[in-house]
């Protein structure tokens, strides 16, 4: 039985002060379920709306490539400084401690090392992302390959319907391949080909008209980092994208190749969080590294 002691009846009921109508701060967010919400606030930063996330999924096709040989000594240091690490089920369970309590955006799709294709057809159990208490999910969308761009879509068709089931936003990874014309117009369509099927968040590329894509996509784009660049060149698409209406970055081999990766993760965060311009950012980085 409850504690009857001393119950003291309310007063303060706030008449006259209507309750407010709250609008989510991301945009393509507002008709979707609670806890759909309360994962993508975990990914963007309620203060700023903008996230920096931390890629090292690609290890899934690639391997140990540089930055990825030892995810304990190269990533598990970075994620401190992340707002959501973006990894596959193997590497997060075996190599990333829960108690960092950090939103994880799990790979959902998996892939062939040969020539580095999309095992198509092939999704993960939602139950096994529940199980990881992800706060995403991440599929490949091949927008434009003729073999496989239906491949593709079916399944980030079938994770949007399990991730809808149990309030888990969806990533559409927007894909780049060699025959791939990297313009606005391309991934203006591939990104809405996502949104349009369903993804709660889309992760594309930087290019030039980049506010077309941005603009043209009704819920929240992070931006790929690609290639290593030298900092002040990464700082700048960082700070660019974000100026063209991304809603932050999801970098792996900048920061992980980085000589000194977890003084890039912070003047990253600096330009995508703070403002910082990539000089200022630069500045933060020579002084942190
Ligand atoms: C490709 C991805 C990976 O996360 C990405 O390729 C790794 O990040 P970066 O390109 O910044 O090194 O989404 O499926």
């Amino acid at each position: 039985m409850a504690d009857l002691d001393d119950i003291r009846d309310g007063k303060n009921f706030g008449q006259g002060t209507p309750v407010a109508n709250q609008q989510f701060y991301l945009k393509g967010c507002d008709n979707i379920g609670w806890g759909t919400k309360d994962r993508m606030a975990r990914i963007f930063r309620p203060d700023t709306g903008k996230s920096v996330m931390l890629a090292f999924d690609h290890g899934f096709l690639m391997g140990p490539t540089s930055g990825l040989e030892r995810i304990d000594l190269n990533i598990v240091p970075l994620a401190p400084y992340a707002d959501c690490l973006m990894g596959t089920r193997g590497v997060i369970r075996a190599c990333i401690p829960p108690g960092f309590n950090k939103p994880i955006c799990l790979r959902a799709d998996c892939g062939s090392t040969i020539l580095t294709e999309m095992n198509h057809n092939v999704i993960l159990d939602i139950e096994d992302a529940i199980r990881l208490n992800a706060s995403a999910v991440a599929v490949m969308v091949e927008a434009g390959a003729a073999a496989t761009e239906a491949k593709t879509i079916a399944n980030l068709y079938k994770m949007v319907d399990f991730g809808q089931r149990y309030g888990i936003p969806v990533m559409g990874v927007t894909a780049v391949g060699k025959d791939m014309v990297r313009d606005a117009r391309y991934f203006s369509l591939a990104s809405r080909m996502c949104a349009e099927n369903g993804a709660n968040i889309v992760k594309t590329y930087y290019c030039e008209n980049f506010s077309q894509v941005t603009a043209s996509c009704p819920v929240p784009i992070v931006i790929a980092g690609g290639k290593k660049l030298p900092e002040i060149e990464a700082l700048q698409l960082a700070y660019n994208a974000i100026n063209d209406g991304a809603s932050g970055v999801d970098m792996g081999r900048n920061v992980s190749q980085s000589d000194a990766p977890a003084a890039m993760i912070q003047a990253i965060s600096g330009v995508v969080h703070d403002g910082l311009t990539p000089e200022e950012g630069l500045e933060k980085f020579n002084d942190l590294k």
